[in-house]
């Protein structure tokens, strides 16, 4: 498999501080490699107003959650596109939430149980593994997660590692532009570079999506 050696990592690092290079970026906030979304701020990824810069009835149209699919939520988070999910595939789809923090996890849980829905999975990860086996699932979803990992190439190694052949990815994560909300533009990642380490990690293809004004969205499988 592609993005496992350290010749694809090489090149994407290459390009990333290429691109830094010809756009400096100025901000006050330093690049903090360990900068992960600190779960005391949840009630900030359960604003009413995100519907209307990062609609989830957009991104359902995009993924056509069907009933009884196998699904992963990567960085869920406390699950602002998981629980739509697992509404739509229904009690014999599985959707796994997968998250590095368990304050997100325990969060989630909360809210299935409260919501009623048994199909979904916690799954604590680790920061470059994710603990699913061979072609678990169908398609999965990263986002708002990429600007904070630590290694892209391990990570994306593992998500097309998860994902059946053919299997989809959702990678969602903020545009480097100036936004009234969301990282500091250091932390942000292009769309073309993300695209790049999509490829290294054996994703053959890509599709763009340009429904949120904040946010690139690509397609890849
Ligand atoms: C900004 S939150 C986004 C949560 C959710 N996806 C959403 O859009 O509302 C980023 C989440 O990614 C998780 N995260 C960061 N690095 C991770 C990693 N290596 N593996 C799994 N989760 C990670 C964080 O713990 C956090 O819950």
């Amino acid at each position: 498999m592609t993005g496992k050696g350290n010749e694809p990592r090489q090149a994407i690092a290459n390009s990333l501080q290429e691109w830094q290079r010809k756009e400096p970026i100025v901000t006050s906030q330093k690049f903090d490699s360990k900068n992960k979304f600190d779960p005391k701020n949840i009630e900030k990824l359960d604003r009413p107003e995100r519907a209307q810069w990062q609609s989830i009835t957009a991104f359902l149209e995009i993924l056509q959650p069907q009933s009884g699919m196998t699904y992963a939520d990567i960085g869920c988070g406390p699950g602002y596109f998981t629980l739509p999910v697992a509404e739509r595939v229904g009690p014999k789809g599985q959707v796994y939430a997968v998250d590095l923090q368990p304050e997100m996890l325990s969060e989630l849980a909360q809210r299935a149980e409260a919501g009623g829905l048994k199909n979904i999975k916690t799954v604590r990860c680790e920061e470059r593994r994710i603990p699913l086996p061979d072609d678990a699932v169908e398609a999965a979803c990263l986002a708002n997660v990429y600007h904070e990992l630590e290694d892209t190439p391990a990570f994306l190694a593992e998500l097309r590692r998860i994902l059946r052949p053919g299997g989809r990815l959702i990678l969602i994560d903020w545009k480097p532009i100036e936004t009234p909300m969301g990282p500091p533009l250091s932390q942000r990642i292009p769309g073309e570079i993300i695209g790049q380490a999509l490829q290294q990690a054996g994703f053959a293809h890509r599709q763009d999506h340009d429904i949120y004004p904040y946010h690139t969205l690509i397609e890849a499988s």
